[in-house]
């Protein structure tokens, strides 16, 4: 009788696997690429773009623990009401959300005592806010130098995962930016990049949202 297998999925079946359901949305999507990796990789967790805080909130039901913190960034005061006020009703009051463009993120989190190489998870949602001032969008400049920063706390196996929405001025600019500075560092080596374009009927592919993730190669030992 065959012995019943006992794989571990890898990420790459796991991603093609999740980003090929057609039933759902990018966010949900991405959701649920969120839930399997903390299933195998916990850790501090960390929304770079917390908007309403549907992310964060995300976040924190994925956790579901105070033993790792919680951090989220938003430029705009009025994201960071919001998010705390969903947070809160929803029960979790320990996330610790910072009004702070996301290029502090690693003086932030070092100052929260959060120490490199323990971070699980870091995602951003690029473009605005909805039902908001369209101008404030996310900056290609400013998420580079974020990307980067976050990349220096990620645990082995954690992910930077990036919803790119491009249908803004820049949007396009940015997410090709991203696109490439996450090709540049898997060349460099311990990274690998897994990115999907879904070129959604109906809509210009150019203004189809866009995941890329960016995941820290397993150090060998
Ligand atoms: C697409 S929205 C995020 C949606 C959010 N994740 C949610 O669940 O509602 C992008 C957010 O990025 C924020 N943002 C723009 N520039 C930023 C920066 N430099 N640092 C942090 N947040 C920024 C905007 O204020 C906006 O709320």
């Amino acid at each position: 009788m065959a012995a019943a297998s006992t794989r571990r999925e890898g990420f790459s079946e796991m991603f093609a696997r999740e980003t090929d359901r057609r039933d759902v949305s990018l966010t949900k999507v991405m959701h649920g690429i969120w839930q399997k990796q903390w299933n195998v990789c916990p850790g501090i967790l960390v929304d770079a773009t917390v908007g309403k805080g549907r992310d964060t909130l995300e976040l924190a039901r994925i956790s579901g623990t105070t033993e790792f913190p919680i951090h989220g960034f938003d430029v705009q005061p009025q994201a960071i009401e919001q998010a705390t006020e969903l947070l809160n009703r929803e029960g979790f009051v320990d996330v610790k959300l910072h009004c702070l463009s996301h290029h502090y993120l690693g003086q932030r989190l070092s100052e929260e005592g959060v120490e490199r190489g323990t971070v699980a998870n870091v995602c951003f949602n690029l473009g605005f806010l909805p039902s908001s001032d369209k101008t404030i969008t996310t900056q290609k400049e400013t998420t580079l130098q974020a990307l980067e920063q976050a990349s220096l706390f990620l645990r082995e196996e954690g992910l930077l995962s990036v919803l790119s929405y491009v249908g803004h001025p820049g949007g396009v600019e940015e997410y090709e930016a991203v696109l490439e500075s996450c090709l540049e560092l898997r060349g460099r080596g311990g990274w690998t990049v897994h990115h999907f374009d879904p070129h959604r009927e109906g809509r210009a592919p150019e203004l189809c949202p866009k995941i890329i993730i960016l995941r820290k190669d397993e150090e060998e030992s």
